[in-house]
């Protein structure tokens, strides 16, 4: 599989990220809302980069069922989610595609009244967007392909790689 983005890119593209994202809390503390199961390596790594008291806490979201590559109707496990009323939370997923499960998610979380919502996603594809969404902070921007590996699957297959790579 070719290499998209390496351990070393991510890591320093985290690492800037981390700085970024101390910088405009300001040392308030914040809870990191991981979207499953994708975003597992990105919250990982950047949240013991984060020089802020972070809390951590997962939903639950699936709009890719087995072996496809084009999205389904979302589902959503209402179970995971955390308590986060009053708290400055950032929502973090692996990838902006469609932007569907990031604009519905963030309906969602808005509902639990946080006192505050920005979402970081460590890739967006380009020319995919259906739905305008802005991510508040974003990794790198990739080309419109298929990409597994660190949190990415495909069928379920190739999370652990420690790098991005393009499916053939
Ligand atoms: P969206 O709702 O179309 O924006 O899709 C976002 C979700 O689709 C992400 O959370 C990923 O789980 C999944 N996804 C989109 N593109 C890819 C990809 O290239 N590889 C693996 N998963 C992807
Ligand atoms: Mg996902």
């Amino acid at each position: 599989m070719r290499v998209l983005i390496s351990k070393p890119q991510i890591e320093l593209r985290i690492a800037e990220l981390a700085r970024e994202i101390s910088r405009d809390y300001g040392g308030q503390s914040i809870t990191l809302l991981g979207v499953l199961n994708g975003s597992l390596m990105f919250l990982a790594d950047l949240v013991r980069q984060l020089d802020l008291p972070s809390r951590i806490g997962f939903v639950q979201a699936t709009s890719y069922r087995g072996a496809t590559t084009t999205p389904g109707e979302l589902d959503v496990n209402p179970g995971l989610v955390p308590d986060v009323r009053g708290r400055q939370v950032l929502l973090l997923d692996d990838i902006l595609d469609s932007g569907v499960t990031l604009t519905t998610l963030k309906q969602r979380v808005w509902a639990l009244e946080p006192a505050s919502l920005k979402v970081a996603v460590l890739l967006r594809k380009r020319g995919r967007q259906q739905v305008p969404f802005e991510p508040d902070y974003c990794g790198f921007e990739i080309p419109n392909v298929f990409v597994v590996g660190y949190g990415m699957d495909y069928n379920d297959e190739y999370r652990p790689l420690p790098y991005v790579a393009e499916l053939p």
